[in-house]
């Protein structure tokens, strides 16, 4: 056969803009029908954007490891930058190895222990501020949990009653970065006096603001500690004016990779506990055997059910529901070539509900995510976290924030979905439920 073929694919010979409409409409469930009836090496139009599904964990791994270099950021990291600037989520080359390296630092295992107690001291005020006579939106819950969690481990200030405020003007900022990635050279419109475009700016000013803020606010407690904050100031040093721009942008995206992920994260697990009660309950004599006490990190290697359960999570509801690229060149694969400029996708939802790796897939049973069963399956058939040298920086600080505050919460609280309240996975800038997620609570001690 040729190597110039282009892969399979849905093909819409008098839709110019080709599966633009599906993918606006159902974008999610239109990769996964493009997978299954076509294989899992793909090519479609959107728009204007040339696209390739890669759907098998030999390919995802070239993506992300063995062949990264051959990709450069896709379109909706280039429009990022128009909010955060070149922060460590959206440098390339020199820039993102300098980034990283720095910031690396501060999610290393000590640092991280360092965090823990904040982590738990956070959850139990949420916890003590419950009650059972008022319903609340668990999706908004840990959203303000989390981003409390952030803001105070990584940059030594409390901003959880601003959650709302910066939820919504990052919503507002992310719809635009988005959409923008459809259209050629759309960042050009940022220019022009459109009424969309204002909102955007006022958006993008509020993140902005929430972010010097933070730098204020740390700045007058003045002490040097050797939190992330103080690494970013250190370096900046002599860094001259545009330092505190930099540092704010690194702050922002931070804030903003750091919060939300882990927030969804949470939410979507109180979700599957309450649909599960058997799970629910092998989970609670888990969490009851600490005894009332809060945890602390050094429980954290114990709780292995807890962290099967959040893996699991991860697997039905990946909270980065894909990740892209964009070919730098003309890329041969298999017995295809994927065009230069050409955005390759390899999506965590699609291949995490693929039944060759994870049989009724749609099915949540943590004895998928036993160590044995894990080393089982290929590497690159589950990557909640991606891979390769933009791998996750802030694994390991996820994984303990998600198995501290779901114990600690879990200790006291039951949660229970609103009867009939519709689930619909939506995937924004992070896959969230759409309606968010109402829930009442049951005293358990
Ligand atoms: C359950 C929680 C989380 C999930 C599912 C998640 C997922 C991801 C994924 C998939 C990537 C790779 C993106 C790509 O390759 O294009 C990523 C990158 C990143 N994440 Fe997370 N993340 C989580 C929590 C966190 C936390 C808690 C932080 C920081 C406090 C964080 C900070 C970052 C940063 C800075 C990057 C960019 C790394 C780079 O480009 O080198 N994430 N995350």
């Amino acid at each position: 056969m040729s190597k110039r073929h282009l892969p399979p694919g849905p093909r819409h010979p008098f839709l110019p803009g080709g599966a633009l409409l599906e993918q606006l409409r159902d974008s999610l469930g239109f990769l996964q029908r493009t997978a299954r009836d076509h294989g899992d090496l793909t090519y479609f139009r959107v728009g204007f954007d040339h696209v390739a599904l890669f759907n098998h964990p030999d390919l995802v791994e070239e993506v992300l490891v063995t062949r990264a270099k051959e990709f450069e950021p896709a379109q909706v990291m280039v429009e990022a930058q128009r909010v955060i600037g070149k922060v460590l989520l959206t440098a390339e080359g020199d820039l993102h190895r300098r980034q990283r390296r720095l910031l690396q630092h501060a999610f290393m295992r000590e640092n991280i222990r360092e965090y823990a107690p904040e982590m738990v001291r956070h959850a139990v005020q949420a916890r003590n501020r419950w009650n059972a006579d008022e319903p609340l939106d668990m999706a908004h819950e840990m959203m303000r949990l989390t981003l409390g969690i952030a803001s105070q481990t990584l940059f030594g200030v409390d901003i959880e009653d601003s959650a709302t405020e910066f939820s919504a003007a990052f919503n507002e900022a992310a719809w635009y970065v988005g959409m923008m990635s459809y259209i050629p050279h759309g960042g050009a419109l940022s220019h022009l006096p459109l009424p969309g475009m204002r909102h955007f700016h006022q958006a993008s000013e509020r993140l902005h603001a929430a972010a010097a803020d933070v730098i204020a606010r740390r700045r007058k407690l003045g002490e040097k500690r050797g939190d992330l904050l103080s690494m970013l100031i250190h370096s900046h040093e002599a860094g001259g004016p545009t330092a505190d721009v930099e540092i704010g942008n690194e702050v922002l995206a931070i804030l903003m990779a750091g919060h939300e992920t882990t927030a969804r994260c949470l939410t979507w697990t109180w979700y599957l506990l309450s649909q599960h009660p058997e799970v629910e309950a092998r989970w609670h004599a888990e969490i009851d055997a600490l005894g009332g006490r809060p945890p602390t990190v050094d429980d954290v290697p114990n709780l292995r059910y807890t962290e099967m359960i959040v893996a699991e999570s991860l697997r039905i509801f990946p909270p980065i529901f894909s990740l892209e690229r964009r070919a730098t060149a003309d890329y041969p694969v298999r017995d295809y070539v994927v065009p230069a400029g050409t955005t390759v996708i390899v999506s965590p939802f699609v291949m995490h509900r693929t039944p060759a790796w994870f049989p009724d897939p749609e099915k949540f049973d943590p004895e998928r995510m036993t160590p044995e069963a894990r080393a089982a399956r290929p590497r690159y058939s589950y990557f909640p976290f991606g891979g390769g040298q933009r791998q996750c920086v802030g694994e390991p600080f996820a994984w303990t924030e998600a198995s501290l505050v779901l114990t600690t919460l879990g200790q006291k609280w039951r949660p229970r979905l609103v009867p009939g309240h519709p689930i619909v996975p939506e995937p924004m800038m992070t896959l969230r439920p759409r309606d968010g997620l109402p829930m009442t609570l049951e005293a358990r001690r």
